[in-house]
């Protein structure tokens, strides 16, 4: 079968290509930026082809030739800087588009990215885990985004009868991750670097996930024909930029990592306590360790430096 995948070439999409493939899988990306990952390994099983999500004639036109059974929306702006108008065509009417095409083409399994932004900041909670069915406190322009995108998706599937998923990845982390949440990414990846670097508060809290989690559950999700729920948190590791500081200073003692305040910031962090039961209980995910991931991290960022391995702890 094939599976159509819009931003298929960016940060989560360049790894989950490859794990559809090894499922069977024939893949179509369409990317504005088709150059940024390369499939030549997977040989005839990956086309990569460039479209703008935001111009519905690309999508239909990229949709109608793939014939996918399953369709992916990954292309998004990161963050809440962009200009009102640029946001909403990619975030709002891109979204759309890939819904509205995958229903003209007969397309009816579609799972798209949400995010935890959808939920604001923890403090809109209290000390507790947060769930899919708590009420979305989310209020700068990429969770109001994403909350309009769940919307829209629930509409199709009321009106349309189709299988759309949001998934809602927490904080995602990797080598090479450098748009969206990067504090914590940066705190390994600088260090590893040999470069300093410096964060306002040690207390922040963040709920990082490796990328290769985030691959492998959108993999399963989208190969699921009838998943149990229409949304999933993917859930992560609840820390602290402090505490992920400790971890990044055990396997790299001269990490220079400081911070302008030692307390406070807490009250400031996005939705970090995430309940994942529903995920883990019908996908039957298993995150590897936190603490094995910063290491892979860093090994990655060492292997681009040229500087030796370092062995697992
Ligand atoms: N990375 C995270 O921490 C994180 C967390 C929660 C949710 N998400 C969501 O996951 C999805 C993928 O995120 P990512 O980290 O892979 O982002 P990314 O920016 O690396 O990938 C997005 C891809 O979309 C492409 N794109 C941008 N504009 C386009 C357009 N007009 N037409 C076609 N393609 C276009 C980009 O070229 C890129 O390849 C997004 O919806 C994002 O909001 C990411």
């Amino acid at each position: 079968m094939t599976t159509f995948i819009a931003g298929g070439t960016g940060f989560i999409g360049r790894r989950l290509v490859p794990l559809l493939a090894q499922r069977g899988e024939d893949i179509v990306c369409m990317d504005i930026n088709p150059q940024t990952a390369d499939f030549a390994h997977l040989g005839d099983r990956v086309k990569v082809v460039r479209g703008d999500v935001s111009q519905f004639d690309d999508v239909m036109a990229a949709m109608t030739a793939a014939k996918p059974q399953r369709a992916i929306n990954l292309a998004y702006w990161l963050g809440s800087t962009h200009t009102p108008r640029v946001a909403f065509r990619l975030n709002i009417l891109g979204m759309d588009n890939v819904f509205e095409a995958a229903r003209l083409v007969g397309c009816n399994r579609v799972a798209y990215a949400s995010s935890l932004a959808v939920n604001g900041e923890q403090k809109f909670y209290g000390d507790r885990m947060v769930t899919e069915d708590d009420f979305c406190h989310g209020h700068v322009q990429y969770a109001m985004h994403k909350i309009f995108n769940e919307w829209q998706a629930r509409d199709y599937r009321e009106k349309h009868g189709m299988e759309i998923t949001a998934i809602r990845p927490a904080n995602v982390t990797g080598p090479d991750k450098i748009v969206g949440s990067v504090d914590h990414v940066f705190c390994i990846t600088e260090p590893a670097r040999g470069k300093p670097v410096r964060f306002p508060y040690r207390d922040a809290m963040r709920c990082p996930i490796h990328v290769d989690e985030v691959a492998e559950i959108f993999a399963r999700v989208i190969m699921t024909e009838k998943p149990q729920h229409w949304v999933y948190n993917t859930g992560g590791q609840a820390i602290s930029l402090g505490d992920l500081a400790d971890i990044v200073r055990g396997y790299l003692p001269d990490a220079r990592i400081t911070f302008d305040k030692e307390t406070g910031g807490q009250e400031l962090s996005g939705n970090y306590l995430i309940d994942n039961t529903r995920l883990v209980s019908e996908f039957g995910v298993q995150y590897r360790p936190y603490h094995e991931r910063v290491l892979q991290i860093i090994n990655d960022i060492r292997k681009e430096e040229r500087l030796p391995q370092l062995a697992v702890g």
